[in-house]
C-alpha cells in the first residue's frame, strides 16, 4: 500500500503538499518523493527513508510557490526500497510523473514491450511502465494518453500523473486502490485517503473502478474509461484527522481486519497460473534446493510461528517432507540438525525479529537454505536469505498481527502445494484448494459483516479473567493464535491446548469461571472435539464453539457458537482468523483498552 497526493491550480507553497503527504505515511514509508513543474520543466525530488529525510533534504526549497505537485510515500513492492525506485516515476523525455498506489500484475511483458520499442527504464518497479505507456500515447490531451495507457493494466492501481507541458492540470485514474478528488479555494485536490483533503475541503469525491479524472484548479472533470463523462456527487466528511487515517475506523486494528479481502487478493497476485497451477519466479534460484530437500524447518516467533505450524500439518497431509516448527527463541540455541539437504522457512511480516534473524544466521552458517516470508521488503531477513517470498499485504500499524496472519497462510498454502509438485506430483486434492482460495476474499467479505454479532459474544464474555482455547489437528495453531490475540489486546489470561491435552491436566482449572473456546469446524476430528466440548461442559465451563455453519450438532453442545462457511477443511484455519481476531479485537475495545498499543509490547521485536 502507498500514498499519493497532488494539488494543482492557483500557486500554493511546496510544502503543503509535503505535508498533505505526511498524513499518507501509515500506508507506507520506505521511500518518498515529489515532482512539480517550475518554468516549463519538472523537478524531481525522491530519498530512500521516511517523508521527513525528504523534508531534509529538500530544505528552502520547500518554500517555493508552485502551481501543480504529485508526491508519494512507498510501500514498495515491486524493487527496493532506494531512491531509483522511489516514485514519482518519469518517461523517456523527464517530463512527464507519475504516483502510483496498487500492483500491475502484467508489468513484466509491458515492459519488454516498451523496451523493443526503445523505451529506457531507469527503476525496478512496476510503476515505470505507466509512465512510457501515457509518453506513447500523449500528443496533445494528456487526460486521452492517461486513458489509453490505463487500457493496456491488468491490477491494481490509483494513478496521478503531471505532465510540464501541461502545468494547469493533473490527470488522474482508478482501479482496485483507493482514490479520492476535492475542490480547495481555487486549487483541485486528489489522494490516497481523505486524510490530507481536510485542510481544504470537507466535500470529496471517490472515484470509483474504471474512473478517470482531469484536475485543473477547482474545475475537476470526471469520465468512464470509453470516454462518458461522469457525474458524481461530493460526499461530506465530518471526520476528524485523525480518524480520518483509519479511514474512519476506530482503530488501525479493525480497520486492518477490514483490510483482508484486499490483502489476501493481493497475496494472490501472479501466484497461480491460467491453468490453476502455483508459480513462485522468486524462487527459481533455490529450486534446485527446494527438489533436494530431505528436511523442512520452520522458525519464527508469535503469530508467525502459528502461521508455521498451519504450514507444518497441509506440507505433511500432502507430501512425504517431515516438517519441524520452533520458536526461534529456542531454535537458535538448540544443536539444529542443518546441513545442505535441509529448508529453512523463515517467517516475518517485519522481517527485523532478532531470534528470527538469528535463527536464519545459524541455519545459513550450517549450510541451510533459507526461504523468506516477510512483508517488508529490503528488510534485514530478506537480505540474509536465499530467497523472499513478499506477502503484499501492506503496512500493518497495529501491533497485534491480523492481515498479516492470514496473508501468511494464503502464501504458505501456496508455497506447500508448490513444494510438494517440485517435489513429487501436482495433488489432485489441490485443484479445488487452489479454487475455493482464490475465492476466499468474498468469504471473508462476509465474515468481516458480521462483526456485530461478534461484538455482542465478546460483550457477554468481556469480563472473565481466564481463557481455554482448544482445538485438534490444523486447529491447534487456530487455538493457539486465538488465545494469543486475546491475550496480547485484553490482558485476559487466555490459554491454549491441543484439546486432547486437557485429560492431562488443564482440565482441572475448569470451572465455570474458565470458559473455553473451542475451535471445532466439521474436519476429521469433529467427532473427538465434540467430545472435548463435552468434558469441558461437564466441568461448568462456558462453551463458545467455532464451527462450520449449520452444525447442528455442535450447536447441541455449546453455550454460545460461532461460524464460519463450510469449507476444504484444510482452510479452516484461514477462514477462522478473522472471527478469532475480531472476537479479540472486540474484548479489548469494551473492556476500554487500546489494541493498537498493548502495554509492554512493540510492533516488531528487534531486541533478543
Ligand atoms: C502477534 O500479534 C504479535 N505482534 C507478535 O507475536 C508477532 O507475531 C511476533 O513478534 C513476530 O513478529 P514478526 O512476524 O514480525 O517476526
Amino acid at each position: 500500500m502507498c500514498g499519493i497526493i497532488g494539488m494543482v491550480g492557483e500557486k500554493y507553497r511546496l510544502e503543503a503538499l509535503i505535508d498533505g503527504l505526511k498524513k499518507l505515511e501509515y500506508r507506507g514509508y520506505d521511500s518518498a518523493g515529489v515532482a512539480y513543474v517550475e518554468n516549463g520543466s519538472l523537478v524531481l525530488r525522491k530519498v530512500r527513508g521516511r517523508i521527513n529525510q525528504l523534508i531534509e533534504s529538500m530544505g528552502e526549497e520547500l518554500k517555493k510557490n508552485i502551481r501543480v505537485g504529485i508526491a508519494h510515500t512507498r510501500w514498495a513492492t515491486h524493487g527496493e526500497p532506494n531512491e531509483i525506485n522511489a516514485h514519482p516515476q518519469t518517461d523517456c523525455t523527464g517530463k512527464l510523473a507519475v504516483v502510483h498506489n496498487g500492483i500491475i500484475e502484467n508489468y513484466r511483458e509491458l515492459r519488454e514491450e516498451l523496451l523493443s520499442r526503445g523505451h529506457v527504464f531507469v527503476s525496478e518497479t512496476d510503476t515505470e511502465v505507466i509512465s512510457h505507456l501515457v509518453e506513447e500515447n500523449f500528443e496533445e490531451d494528456l487526460l486521452e494518453a492517461v486513458r489509453a495507457a490505463v487500457r493496456s493494466l491488468d491490477g491494481a492501481y490509483a494513478i496521478a500523473v503531471s505532465h510540464a507541458e501541461r502545468p494547469e492540470e493533473l490527470v488522474v485514474a482508478r482501479k482496485g486502490s483507493p482514490l479520492v478528488v476535492g475542490k480547495g479555494q481555487g486549487l483541485g485536490l486528489l489522494a490516497s485517503d481523505i486524510t490530507p483533503m481536510l485542510s481544504y475541503t470537507r466535500d470529496v469525491i471517490f472515484l470509483s473502478d474504471g474512473e478517470i479524472a482531469r484536475i485543473r484548479g477547482s474545475n475537476i472533470e470526471i469520465y468512464d474509461l470509453e470516454g462518458n463523462r461522469v457525474e458524481k456527487k461530493a460526499l461530506h466528511v465530518d471526520w476528524d484527522e485523525t480518524d480520518a487515517k483509519k479511514s474512519g475506523y476506530k482503530h488501525f486494528m479493525l480497520k486492518e481486519i477490514m483490510e483482508e479481502p484486499e490483502a489476501v487478493r493481493r497475496s494472490l497476485t501472479n501466484r497461480i497460473t491460467s491453468n490453476r497451477r502455483v508459480v513462485f519466479e522468486e524462487l527459481e534460484l533455490v529450486a534446485p534446493a527446494i527438489a533436494s530437500a530431505r528436511k523442512v524447518m520452520v522458525v519464527a516467533c508469535g503469530t508467525s510461528y502459528h502461521a508455521g505450524l498451519v504450514f507444518k500439518y497441509f506440507l505433511e497431509r500432502f507430501s512425504d517432507l517431515d516438517v519441524e516448527v520452533d520458536v526461534a527463541s529456542e531454535f537458535r540455541y538448540r544443536d539444529i540438525h542443518v546441513d545442505k539437504n535441509t529448508l529453512v522457512i523463515a517467517i516475518s511480516q517485519s522481517g527485523e525479529t532478532a531470534d528470527t534473524l538469528q535463527g536464519v544466521r545459524l541455519a545459513k552458517r550450517k549450510g541451510g537454505t533459507v526461504i523468506a516470508v516477510c512483508n517488508v521488503v529490503g528488510s534485514t531477513l530478506t537480505r540474509e536469505s536465499d530467497a523472499t517470498i513478499l506477502m503484499m499485504a501492506g503496512p500493518e500499524i497495529g501491533v497485534a498481527a491480523t492481515k498479516t496472519y492470514v496473508s501468511q497462510l494464503v502464501v504458505l498454502y501456496l508455497l506447500a502445494m508448490y513444494m510438494t509438485a517440485k517435489k513429487s506430483v501436482w495433488r489432485e486434492e489441490f485443484d479445488e484448494i487452489l479454487y475455493q482460495l482464490a475465492h476466499i476474499p468474498e468469504v471473508f467479505e462476509g465474515l468481516l459483516s458480521r462483526s456485530e454479532e461478534i461484538c455482542k459474544l465478546a460483550k457477554k464474555y468481556q469480563n472473565y479473567h481466564h481463557f481455554m482455547y482448544i482445538g485438534r489437528g490444523l486447529g491447534v495453531p487456530t487455538a493457539m493464535e486465538g488465545a494469543l490475540k486475546l491475550k496480547e489486546i485484553s490482558y485476559i489470561n487466555a490459554t491454549a491446548y491441543q484439546a486432547g491435552e486437557l485429560k492431562h491436566g488443564p482440565i482441572a482449572l475448569l470451572d465455570e469461571k474458565f470458559p473455553v473456546f473451542a475451535i471445532a469446524p466439521r474436519d476429521r476430528l469433529f467427532q473427538k472435539m465434540k467430545s472435548n466440548i463435552m468434558e469441558s461442559v461437564a466441568r461448568g465451563a462456558p462453551i463458545i464453539s467455532l464451527g462450520t455453519e449449520g452444525d447442528r450438532e455442535l450447536l447441541e453442545v455449546s453455550h454460545d457458537t460461532l461460524w464460519v462457511p463450510k469449507i476444504d477443511e484444510n482452510l479452516y484455519p484461514l477462514v477462522m482468523a478473522p472471527v478469532i481476531q475480531l472476537f479479540a479485537y472486540h474484548v479489548s475495545d469494551l473492556r476500554g483498552l487500546d489494541p493498537d498499543k498493548p502495554r509492554n509490547l512493540a510492533k516488531s521485536v528487534t531486541v533478543e
